[in-house]
């Protein structure tokens, strides 16, 4: 959505890195599998507040190629958590309008998991409210390499490799960049997430922990965006001509 200055009102693509859902569970003396399940329903949450606020894309981080260093007990919880969570909201995201992509290599995930995926891309493919990416076993670092991998099958020859070419390649490349990028959780960092995509992001950190972030956190994420000058390398007008010149 843009405004009558052709400044956006609202960014089209939101990505979010969901942290702090360990530490929100730690406060609570909880196990860190329920931090990750109340952000499930943090993310049902703001699915729903993107869909209001007619946003059309948004990507979030659920699982990234180094978590698998964390312990087997919190990943495998991970594993069955996001297998319950798609049978239990796929349904509501369908009625929602919300059309589900899986972005990262499946390759290594369970064929359970694999099969889910495939279902719920299927079942919301003919939606077009919002699109949910949903990164899993996802890294940049990997999507610029399978990108590359992609270019070469396909027989792309290396002088016609340009950066739109192999962007064509990309995981996510039917969605425009992000515009704004938020992490929870405190950390100022982006983790490998969307290296390539987010050159010209704007980035929002915030310390609320992601179990707590809804609707109030979203709109001060996107009003801080509407306050940002966004020049894409560019300059806001031109240079005034030198005197005499
Ligand atoms: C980071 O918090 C969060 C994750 C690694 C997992 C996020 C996953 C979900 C919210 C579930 C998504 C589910 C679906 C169906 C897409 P952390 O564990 O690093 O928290 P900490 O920094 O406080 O330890």
């Amino acid at each position: 959505m843009v405004s009558e200055n052709g400044k956006a009102v609202v960014p089209r693509h939101v990505a979010i890195v969901m942290d702090g859902n360990g530490r929100w569970a730690k406060k609570r003396f909880l196990p860190r599998f329920f931090g990750h399940k109340q952000g499930v329903d943090a993310l049902v949450r703001v699915v729903q507040a993107c869909i209001d606020r007619e946003i059309e894309y948004l990507t979030v981080f659920a699982f990234s190629s180094e978590n698998w260093k964390r312990p087997s007990d919190e990943v495998s919880g991970l594993m069955g958590l996001v297998l319950a969570a798609v049978s239990r909201y796929l349904a509501r995201m369908g009625d929602m309008g919300v059309r589900i992509r899986i972005v990262g290599d499946r390759d290594a995930v369970s064929d359970k998991l694999r099969n889910a995926w495939n279902e719920a891309e299927a079942a919301t493919a003919h939606n077009s409210k919002l699109t949910l990416n949903v990164a899993f076993n996802y890294g940049g670092r990997w999507d610029i390499v399978q990108a590359a991998k992609a270019a070469i099958k396909a027989g792309v020859p290396a002088e016609e490799l340009s950066e739109a070419r192999l962007g064509e390649f990309m995981a996510m490349s039917y969605a425009p960049d992000p515009d704004l990028f938020i992490r929870t959780g405190g950390e100022v960092r982006i983790s490998n997430f969307m290296l390539w995509q987010v050159a010209y992001t704007e980035f929002v950190f915030s310390d609320c922990l992601w179990p707590e972030f809804g609707e109030a956190q979203l709109d001060a994420a996107i009003e801080a965006f509407r306050e940002r000058d966004r020049r894409f390398g560019g300059v806001k007008e031109a240079a005034p001509a030198l005197a005499g010149a």
